[in-house]
């Protein structure tokens, strides 16, 4: 039986990637799958927390029953979504593949290839949500960031990564090596553990739900120490 201490801890979670529209049929997205943000959902609500699930796309994914489910299909959508659910939470964790960029423009009406020759598509920046949360965080409340690295060693990914959560201030980084069998589209994961403390783990390359349990046992370290 897992344990069930995270009971009373009110828990927010984000998952799969958002989708940037450049008109009603089109859209800049990415690979996220959305599985390890609903496995961190789903062991959360084993180990007795009260979560909400902000989900962006994914594949298709059974429901997290337990978990309160709002959608979000743009980064906008997901960062109104993330600041409303923050508010009373204890947890927030940021595992959602949200873009950096939205195509500045938004055609009202499907663009046809004979509208015009082929151009660029002008780009606009995303705010950075987990950045925000952490501005607007609430006294105690701990927050999980998430971070895909690519590069040749590991040595190379971990320095990335510990620079990554002292720019981000968050108090758990997970981070993901990108890879074949790894993180996107696949039903594996590995990485590392990073805390704000210094304290480092490895996650041996196991199933989804492996690593959720081990970054709720971080989280609740982290919030023991
Ligand atoms: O900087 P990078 O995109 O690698 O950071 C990844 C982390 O930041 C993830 O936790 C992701 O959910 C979050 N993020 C965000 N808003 C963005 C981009 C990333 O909250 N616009």
């Amino acid at each position: 039986a897992l344990p069930r201490d995270l009971e009373g801890r009110r828990v927010v979670v984000s998952a799969g990637g958002t989708r940037e529209p450049l008109d009603p049929v089109r859209y800049l997205g990415n690979r996220s799958s959305g599985k390890q943000g609903y496995a961190l959902a789903r062991t959360a609500v084993q180990r007795g927390a009260t979560v909400t699930l902000v989900s962006a796309a994914t594949v298709a994914l059974p429901e997290v029953a337990g978990a309160e489910l709002v959608r979000a299909g743009t980064a906008e959508e997901l960062r109104s979504a993330m600041h409303e659910a923050a508010k009373g939470a204890d947890i927030l964790v940021m595992a959602a593949a949200v873009a950096d960029f939205r195509p500045t423009e938004r055609a009202e009406y499907k663009i046809k290839k004979t509208d015009h020759d082929p151009r660029p598509i002008a780009l606009t920046r995303n705010p950075d949500i987990l950045a925000e949360l952490v501005e607007a965080r609430a006294e105690g409340q701990v927050i999980v960031g998430f971070a895909a690295e690519t590069g040749d060693d590991s040595g190379d990914v971990l320095e990335h990564a510990r620079a990554k959560l002292k720019r981000k201030g968050c108090d758990l980084l997970v981070v993901n090596a990108v890879g074949e069998g790894k993180a996107f589209e696949t039903e594996d994961n590995a990485g590392w553990l990073l805390s704000a403390d210094g304290s480092e783990r490895a996650v041996e390359l196991g199933s989804k739900s492996y690593m959720a349990s081990d970054i709720w046992d971080a989280v609740v370290a982290f919030i023991e120490a």
